[in-house]
């Protein structure tokens, strides 16, 4: 399975934002987006205003990662502003289907978040409905925090588990993702690579994509 590598936008400057994504978007797979509504976490960053902005100056497949109370609410504006995917945290709908139908019904693909202290279990009976799983390795809300090491189990298992299950869903970790971390993730089980700070956060982000795509296929 090839390595994607998503750059998360969260960690660049928002005064730059094109010139942000023009400088990456020839090196990655896919673009992640930070939406946050200072309720579900203690944050707030932006929403279809900036996306639509940046639809109109990238084909970047663009994943929306939601960390709102109320994602449905959102799903049709998003498709609108050309979102692709949306993922929602399992610890706000404990029974994803009914979202998932509804994602799809706007055209979006769909996937799951798992915060650091919620088990793989949580989403296990609903892993057919998710184009992605995304398991968190820092606690939502911020960048540049540090990967906490005791997600790779459950990396491990939702491996296992699409695998045995013959499902075709991503397995994306995001938080804290480095070279080093990034092969520790991709050796539990992860094909898709969220990074903000290593990317945005350094003098040469095209060099660091390199560096995160060789760490995590065992190619440096
Ligand atoms: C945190 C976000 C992450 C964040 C990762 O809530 O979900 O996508 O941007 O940032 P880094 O790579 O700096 O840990
Ligand atoms: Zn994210």
């Amino acid at each position: 399975m090839p390595v994607k590598i998503a750059p998360s936008l969260l960690a660049a400057d928002f005064a730059r934002l094109a010139e942000e994504v023009a400088r990456v978007e020839a090196h990655v797979d896919l673009l992640h987006l930070d939406v946050m509504d200072g309720h579900f976490v203690p944050n707030l960053t932006f929403g279809m205003p900036v996306i639509e902005s940046l639809r109109a100056v990238t084909d970047l497949y663009f994943d929306c990662h939601l960390m709102v109370t109320n994602p449905v609410s959102l799903f049709e504006p998003l498709a609108a502003a050309g979102a692709n995917l949306v993922t929602v945290h399992i610890e706000v709908h404990p029974d994803p289907t009914a979202p998932a139908a509804r994602a799809r019904e706007h055209g979006l693909e769909f996937g799951l978040v798992l915060d650091p202290g919620t088990p793989f279990a949580a989403v296990e009976p609903f892993v057919e409905l998710c184009d992605l799983l995304l398991v968190m390795s820092v606690h939502p809300g911020f960048g540049g925090q540090a990967f906490i090491p005791e997600v790779l189990p459950k990396l491990e298992a939702a491996r296992k588990f699409v695998d045995s299950a013959g499902v075709r869903t991503d397995i994306q970790v995001d938080g804290g993702i480095t070279p080093e971390t990034a092969r520790r993730a991709r050796d539990a089980g992860a094909d898709v690579f969220v990074a903000g700070t290593a990317i945005f956060r350094v003098p040469d982000p095209v060099a660091a994509i390199q560096r995160l795509r060789a760490a995590a296929d065992g190619t440096e």
